[in-house]
């Protein structure tokens, strides 16, 4: 069945969505993303993508293409055009086409892209039982905090630790777990706090990471924000990582490591029990 696809202000089939060969996006990487997860057919924590996608647009030097209140109603459009209940609404503004040049004019126009993706997020097999990740350098950019769509990095990354059987991979810099590829890194240690890396330059403002953080905080967990190694994440008592489309994943293996006794722990599955009761409220 094909998509309805939303391109710079139309709504039309996938065969038909079509962008130029000089799209800056396509010769550069010159653009900007954002993921939002869907469950029930309503958007979750929306609002924390939609501001972190004018703040990346803005490091760049791009123009919201609409309003914030016109983003949502182009989400909203293609998850009903398309029936979605559960899944994802991408969204990706470029900074437009012009001929290939490094340099650009300051008035150009944004090109602004949108669809939906049908995917089971709740009852994921990953989600339920856990997933083991990989240790990876990480050869990003320094500023892993624009979520731009330069995503090669990430992309060699993960289908390295695919090959290897691993479900997603966790890269390190001078010893530090910086993220995971795609997600934010989590770990418990054995005195029960939960652990994940402050927000800087050196990674993406996770959106599931500040939800789950808030309601960590509202459970009286204890939190710290501060680095961690890869060997302290291989002893942690538990770990865990967040996305919009990995909502809260147990982490069971850490390498050849397993974490704890190789299953979901109890903190882990609380916090994911408590994430998708708010979600879906
Ligand atoms: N990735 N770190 C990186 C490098 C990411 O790519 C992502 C999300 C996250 C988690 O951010 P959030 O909780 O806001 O989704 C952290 C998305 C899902 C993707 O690229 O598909």
């Amino acid at each position: 069945m094909s998509r309805t696809i939303y391109i710079n202000g139309d709504y039309v089939a996938e065969a038909e969505a079509k962008v130029s060969v000089f799209d800056r996006g396509f010769l550069f990487g010159d653009g900007i993303y954002e993921v939002s997860a869907v469950i029930g057919g309503r958007l979750i924590d929306n609002d924390l993508h939609l501001s972190r996608l004018e703040r990346s647009l803005k490091e760049i030097s791009i123009p919201l293409p609409l309003s914030r209140e016109e983003i949502v109603d182009v989400q909203r459009e293609l998850i009903a055009r398309n029936a979605l209940q559960e899944g994802v609404v991408y969204l990706q503004v470029t900074r437009g086409a012009a001929d290939r040049d490094f340099g650009f004019a300051d008035d150009m126009k944004p090109s602004f892209v949108a669809f939906s993706q049908a995917k089971n997020l709740v009852n994921a097999n990953s989600v339920k039982n856990g997933v083991a990740v990989d240790i990876a350098p990480d050869t990003r950019w320094a500023r892993r905090d624009i979520k731009t769509v330069m995503l090669l990095a990430q992309v060699l990354a993960k289908r390295a630790a695919k090959a290897k059987g691993f479900h997603e991979a966790w890269l390190v810099e001078d010893g530090f777990v910086t993220e995971g590829a795609s997600s934010t890194a989590f770990i418990l240690t054995k005195d029960d706090v939960i652990v994940t890396r402050p927000n800087s330059q050196a990674i993406l403002p996770g959106c599931t990471r500040r939800a789950v953080m808030k309601m960590a905080e509202g459970q009286k967990l204890r939190i710290e924000e501060r680095l961690f190694t890869v060997e302290e994440a291989r002893e942690a008592k538990e770990a865990f990582l967040t996305s919009a489309s990995s909502l809260v994943t147990p982490v069971i293996r850490i390498g050849d490591h397993v974490i704890g006794d190789g299953t979901p722990g109890p903190v882990t599955k609380r916090l994911q029990t408590i994430y998708l009761e708010l979600a879906r409220n």
